[in-house]
């Protein structure tokens, strides 16, 4: 594990900034930890782990955005059990050897001055397909596959196979593995952990109306559709101390019509608020319903970050084709959300942080490794 404990909220390499910096550039403290600035790299899928666990592809790639300024670095989704991983290349956190290689990463993430975060996640029934480039369908028990589980017997698409209705037991067990993942990450030193509730995942798939047919308390209400994530929700806090901040990523809509709404949504943030265990909602859409109707354009998730800010009184994460530090920062000056979470631009360009600094006349981001190279932006 870390030699210096990271959990102990200190870090040297941090630096305070005046309060008249870009809102980009500002520190974000929640509970007892503080990034150095309001950029997120999104939890992005690699499936590149072998037996779930994390390998020099996962160090480069994290290690590389933590290098390029990013402020909070977030593993990829990182699931709780074998059934729950999206494929069998999946990063996995159920056992010593995946914490170990995890705390790795994060050691490389934190001797570089950012906060290292991992995304908790069980991909219910739309486990067990391949990865994108090798056709990303379902499996097949000859090629790999295994059983699904989810709220109700119903397939995400005719094309995957039935999930298995997950009884009572199957929910307490989940919940434990949630609670087991955020114990083991803690021992790897992450200091964020985020659940993942979003994109038609196995939490998600609970919330969704178009999803979950159950006539038990965990299906009708939408109290009893949030009642699992609440239940997990309890389960990782009482692991995860608290000095840690504790994210949940939500989609704020099925875009479907009688699927989940932002107005349920609301509500759901209000629950989660009300429990005092949750720090920031990651703001996201979609994935429960392959029917779902969406016209990405810059920022077109902002909204739902700014009305659960304002409406569940809440601090909120907007994320989806926010690639300018122009769109960051008018998001950040106007209150619509508190961080900045990026995706596929910080993919593509992983210095994008460094180079906003500098659009942004903010000293000393830079890496003095790199220093040499800032003029040039
Ligand atoms: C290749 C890829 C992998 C992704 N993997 C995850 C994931 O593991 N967990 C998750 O919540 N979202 C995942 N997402 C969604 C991103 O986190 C993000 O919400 C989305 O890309 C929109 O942000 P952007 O426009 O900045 O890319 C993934 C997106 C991409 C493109």
């Amino acid at each position: 594990m870390n030699a210096a404990n990271p959990n102990s909220g200190e870090d040297a390499r941090r630096v305070q900034r005046p309060s008249n910096d870009p809102f980009l550039f500002r520190p974000l403290t929640l509970r007892g930890v503080t990034a150095r600035n309001r950029i997120m790299l999104a939890p992005l899928c690699e499936y590149s782990a072998t037996d779930g666990v994390a390998n020099d592809w996962h160090l480069v790639h994290l290690g590389a955005r933590a290098i390029g300024g990013a402020g909070i670095i977030c593993t990829e989704a990182t699931h709780v059990s074998p059934e729950g991983r999206i494929t069998p290349h999946c990063l996995g956190l159920w056992n010593a050897a995946q914490r170990d290689a995890l705390a790795r990463v994060v050691d490389f993430i934190v001797a570089h001055g950012a906060t290292p975060a991992i995304q908790i996640s069980h991909a219910g029934r739309k486990a067990s397909v391949a990865r994108p480039w090798e056709g990303g369908g379902p499996l097949s028990p000859e090629q790999g596959g295994w059983q699904t589980f989810g709220p109700s017997a119903r397939p995400f698409t005719q094309a995957y196979p039935t999930p298995q209705a997950m009884t009572k037991a199957d929910i307490a067990r989940v919940t434990a593995d949630f609670a087991h993942s955020a114990r083991l990450a803690l021992q790897a030193g992450f200091q964020i952990a985020e659940l993942h509730g979003a994109h038609g995942y196995l939490l998600h798939q609970f919330l969704s109306p178009l999803v979950n047919e159950r006539e038990d308390e965990y299906g009708g209400s939408l109290e009893n559709r949030a009642r699992f994530l609440l239940e997990v929700v309890a389960a990782v806090r009482a692991e995860w101390p608290k000095h840690l901040p504790l994210f949940v990523r939500l989609s704020c809509t099925d875009w479907v019509e009688g699927g989940l709404s932002a107005d349920e949504t609301v509500e759901v943030c209000r629950m989660l608020a009300a429990t005092g265990d949750v720090d920031l909602i990651d703001a996201s859409s979609g994935g429960a319903d392959p029917r779902q109707k969406i016209r990405p354009s810059p920022g077109y998730q902002v909204p739902f970050a700014e009305r659960i800010r304002r409406e569940a009184g809440i601090a909120t994460g907007a994320v989806g084709m926010i690639n300018t530090p122009d769109l960051a920062e008018e998001i950040l000056a106007n209150g619509r959300a508190d961080l900045i979470i990026m995706g596929r631009k910080l993919m593509a360009d992983p210095h994008w942080p460094l180079k906003a600094a500098a659009a942004l006349h903010v000293a000393g981001a830079w890496v003095p490794q790199y220093e040499r190279a800032a003029p040039m932006v």
